[in-house]
């Protein structure tokens, strides 16, 4: 069967189905991020924090794919990405023009290694992104397994400025205030969660890299931890090429080790993106 989607000029070519999926919200947050939605496969099963590829028909009538981190949670009935916008970048540039109703494509084989059981038992549960990087994060930030696991768990994100932070900002607020998440999990569930986002060019309540404020212990000062240890923190890492380095010295400097799908450890860590020349 050779169904066709309905077309927006702006944004590109029909899907063939079965891989389309419906666009049921769009949210710009700044001129270089946005949030969306889409309809979820039936067939689709997938753990909190993995990724897919998605994208656009390409104008040569080929599908443009990217792999995108899914943002929802796994029980959500649909999905949600949260995206850059590149203007010359081949996918984002028209992905950026999506409007509810529009139809995007989703190949439904999700992976990836920001998962709970890529991790050994631990007590305190780190998430370390930069930018994008928080898009696995806003998965497992709403699954009740992450507070089912875990005693507390701290998201740190930095982003540049804070219109950029806003999304997870948001995010944050609306998990405190989930009834949903609270019946599951009991008042108090909320207190589980320690949010500290920091801005690097932009002053705001708290600044600085992620690898600074863990370097000098300001993070850990700020929130009332003695610190990172290989007994009872669990880490994972999402942002740049340089980012994850960097985090991994650091991680390793605290004892722990990287894990894997294969071989659960006391961290893990995936790109947020592939960088120039990378
Ligand atoms: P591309 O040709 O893919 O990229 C052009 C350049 O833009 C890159 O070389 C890089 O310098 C820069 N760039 C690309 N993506 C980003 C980004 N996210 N943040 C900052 N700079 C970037 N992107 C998302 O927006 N959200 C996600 O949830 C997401 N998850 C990903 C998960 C994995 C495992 C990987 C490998 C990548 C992920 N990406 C994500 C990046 C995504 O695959 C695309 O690179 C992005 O959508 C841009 O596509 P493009 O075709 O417009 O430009
Ligand atoms: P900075 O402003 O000091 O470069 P970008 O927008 O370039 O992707 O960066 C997103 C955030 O990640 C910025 O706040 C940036 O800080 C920070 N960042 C970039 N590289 C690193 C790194 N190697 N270690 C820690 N933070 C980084």
């Amino acid at each position: 069967m050779t169904e066709q989607a309905p077309v927006n000029e702006a944004v590109a070519k029909p899907v063939t189905l079965p891989d389309a999926q419906t666009v049921t919200s769009v949210q710009h947050w700044t001129d270089r991020l946005f949030s969306f939605r889409v309809t979820r496969p039936q067939s689709l099963r997938f753990r909190s924090g993995e990724f897919v590829m998605i994208g656009l028909m390409g104008d040569n009538g080929k599908p443009l794919l990217r792999a995108y981190s899914i943002a929802s949670p796994a029980w959500d009935d649909e999905l949600e990405f949260y995206s850059i916008k590149v203007q010359d970048g081949p996918l984002t540039s028209k992905l950026q023009h999506i409007q509810p109703g529009d139809q995007i494509i989703l190949r439904p084989k999700p992976v990836g290694t920001l998962v709970l059981d890529a991790l050994l038992p631990g007590k305190r549960l780190w998430f370390f992104a930069t930018g994008t990087g928080l898009a696995p994060f806003a998965s497992l930030m709403r699954d009740p397994d992450t507070y089912e696991r875990y005693d507390q768990i701290v998201m740190m994100h930095t982003c540049r400025d804070v219109a950029e932070l806003d999304y997870g900002r948001q995010l944050v607020e609306d998990i405190k205030s989930d009834e949903m998440l609270s019946e599951l999990m009991g008042d108090g569930f909320a207190d589980k969660l320690l949010y500290y986002p920091t801005t690097t060019r932009e002053d705001s309540a708290n600044m600085g890299r992620i690898t600074d404020n863990l370097s000098s212990g300001k993070v850990f000062a700020d929130l009332g931890i003695a610190g990172i240890s290989p007994e009872h923190d669990r880490g994972m890492v999402c942002g740049s090429l340089a980012f994850n380095t960097d985090m991994k010295e650091i991680l390793e400097g605290f004892g722990l080790e990287e894990g894997a799908n294969s071989d659960p450890k006391q961290y893990v860590v995936e790109k947020a993106f592939v960088g120039d020349g990378v």
